[in-house]
């Protein structure tokens, strides 16, 4: 009971990292409420087995102490009524745990038709939130990599999936962790009532970047989810006036320009309403709008200042990283020496001006009113 009580202290505070909330047990989840109340039931049907055992065992080394006797106690064989209850009070038990648990998985399980849906994929050392419901304008599909926007007040359902190794979501507000594994879609409801950011984190160990694997869970009231999803429907990547740093950042993202003929920043990833549709690595749709670079490594200001660093060399400043670096260093792809190609300084900045200018409308800002 000591380590009940332990665990239902950590459950119940959580923690904060940096100012958005993980917590254990939050009751905003349906999916943590029924796992909460599983518990309780769990815990004190466990108590009372201990109390009763306990009882018995310090009732009978008492009782039936040698230095109280002075002949040997009554021998009898077999107690038909003692048997019965022996086993009757046990399968009671077990009968009532899993009528609470068939009972909480029936409230969990079933997907509304009206739910929300998100596909999220799952990669060496990111994650892609794509709205299979929401076909763009621009053609394809709205996705958004590192920072899942979802409406409160709705179950969700995700279709989870890896597209290398396994590896694991797990946002402890939300409800639940799923394994993501490749070549299986894994389904699974989500929830919340609070609006809110809340972290996520792989949990299966999925090589040298499983920590920097994380990602963000912004959950807006269902109006704003809307608007935010209807923007990024109607949502082209703005075209940069000539002449301008973003005109030769957009150039450079789509042809590449280095003396080694390393692949262009669109061969990778995808813009939508530009030429660039590379699924290998996250949407950069909106990548000016996100606050997080590196999928969670940085956040905000140093996440701004980390930019140019990462488009230079990524596998430098995240072990693993598969992307090419620009600054011509050697790197690892599956143990073999890659070497990347090669950037000026200017023009990682031109780069980096046209990545900040993809933002979504003010009305669609997800982050907007955020800690
Ligand atoms: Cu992906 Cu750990």
């Amino acid at each position: 009971s000591v380590l009940a009580a332990g665990l239902a202290a950590t459950l119940l505070t959580g923690c904060q990292q940096s100012n958005q909330l993980i917590t254990f047990g939050d009751m905003s989840s349906s999916y943590n409420r029924e796992v909460f109340w599983m518990s309780v039931w769990a815990i004190a049907l466990s108590i009372i087995i201990f109390v009763g055992v306990s009882w018995a065992l310090f009732y009978t080394v008492a009782k039936f102490r040698e230095d109280r006797h002075d002949a040997p106690p009554a021998q009898f064989h077999g107690n038909n009524r003692l048997e019965v209850i022996l086993v009757a009070v046990p399968v009671v038990i077990v009968v009532l745990l899993s009528v609470l648990t068939v009972r909480s998985m029936a409230r969990l399980n079933p997907t509304p038709t009206n739910a929300a849906k998100i596909d999220v994929l799952a990669k060496q050392f990111w994650w892609n939130f794509s709205y299979p419901a929401a076909t763009a304008e621009a053609g394809g599909t709205v996705s958004n990599g590192n920072e899942m926007i979802m409406p409160t007040n709705a179950r969700v359902a995700l279709s989870i999936t890896s597209g290398d190794v396994v590896h694991g979501f797990w946002a402890p507000n939300i409800g639940g962790q799923r394994h993501a594994l490749p070549s299986v879609i894994k389904t699974w409801n989500v929830d919340t009532e609070r609006p809110g950011v809340y972290q996520g984190n792989c949990t299966q160990l999925c090589g040298a970047s499983h920590a920097n694997m994380r990602y963000k869970v912004i959950a807006l009231e269902p109006a704003r989810f809307d608007a935010f999803l209807s923007a990024a429907r109607a949502y082209r990547a703005p075209t940069p006036a000539e002449g301008s740093a973003e005109a030769r950042g957009y150039t450079l993202f789509m042809q590449g320009k280095t003396a080694t003929g390393a692949l262009a920043c669109a061969a990778c990833h995808r813009v939508q309403g530009t030429p660039a549709a590379g699924a290998a690595g996250p949407d950069l749709s909106f990548f000016g709008t996100r606050r997080t670079l590196g999928a969670g490594m940085w956040e905000g200001d140093k996440a701004r200042e980390m930019l140019p660093e990462w488009i230079k060399h990524s596998p430098k400043v995240k072990p693993g990283s598969l992307m090419p670096t620009y600054d011509g260093s050697e790197y690892l792809v599956d143990g073999k020496v890659q070497r990347g190609g090669r950037l000026t300084d200017e023009e990682i900045g031109d780069i980096t001006a046209y990545l900040r200018s993809l933002k979504l409308p003010e009305e669609a800002d997800y982050w907007r009113g955020t800690p």
